[in-house]
């Protein structure tokens, strides 16, 4: 369920939007059952239309999980190459299972700090999908620019996090660290003029932005 949608209108995309392939269905299932956090299927479904406008050759994500952003972004037409960072060990080898099993070649992972990681890989990318951490949010901008072509965009999710973003009584004490970050950066991105941005209210929040500078 999307975390910021009323229900009456998350059910309403459910049914409008396209059926749910059996595969896609199980991998979501195992996800909920093991609780492994994966992109909403509403952020998916808006991300796949804006993929296939934008034709980025090549992506890179922060925040592989088990997998499943990376090879459902894999397979869009455009696609030639998917470079995909994981902190945790067991989710990169589940991952790795995963695209063995799909039969997908063109994602390359990476196990390691995405913060770490930032810069070390070489660019250009055409869309940078932010998922990781997202107290680090800030910082991963900061050096994702660095990585994105000209025209690229960088696409970050869960940013209005389960409504604490907007609404102060909802502020959880033990996440008040990544409110005030993820904050302090929509704040930053509203005052530069130099991007252009668009804040979307599905899942839980998905930002993209861009450099006017195109
Ligand atoms: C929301 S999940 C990613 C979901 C995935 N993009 C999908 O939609 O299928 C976030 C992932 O980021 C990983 N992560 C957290 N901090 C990280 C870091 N500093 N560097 C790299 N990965 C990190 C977590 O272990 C977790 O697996």
């Amino acid at each position: 369920m999307s975390e910021i949608l009323q229900d009456h209108i998350q059910n309403f995309l459910e049914e409008f939007n396209e059926d749910e392939s059996p595969k896609n269905f199980a991998y979501r299932a195992y996800a909920e059952d093991h609780h492994i956090p994966i992109i909403d299927e509403e952020v998916k479904e808006f991300l796949s239309f804006f993929l296939n406008t934008l034709k980025p050759k090549r992506i890179l994500e922060l925040g592989t999980a088990m997998g499943y952003s990376s090879i459902w972004m894999s397979r869009l037409k455009s696609v030639e190459r998917v470079d995909t960072i994981e902190v945790r060990e067991d989710m990169y080898a589940l991952a790795k299972e995963n695209l063995e099993r799909a039969q997908v070649e063109n994602v390359h992972q990476y196990l390691g700090d995405a913060k770490v990681l930032l810069d070390q890989l070489e660019g250009p990318y055409d869309f940078i999908f932010i998922d990781a951490a997202k107290g680090q949010y800030p910082y991963y901008f900061e050096k994702a620019q660095r990585l994105l072509a000209k025209g690229g965009v960088i696409g970050f999710d869960n940013v209005l996090f389960r409504g604490m973003i907007s609404n102060q009584d909802l502020v959880k004490r033990r996440k008040i660290t990544i409110v005030k970050r993820l904050r302090k950066l929509l704040q930053a991105l509203k005052e530069d003029h130099r991007f252009e941005k668009t804040l979307i209210p599905l899942g839980d929040g998905f930002l993209l932005v861009r450099s006017k500078d195109v």
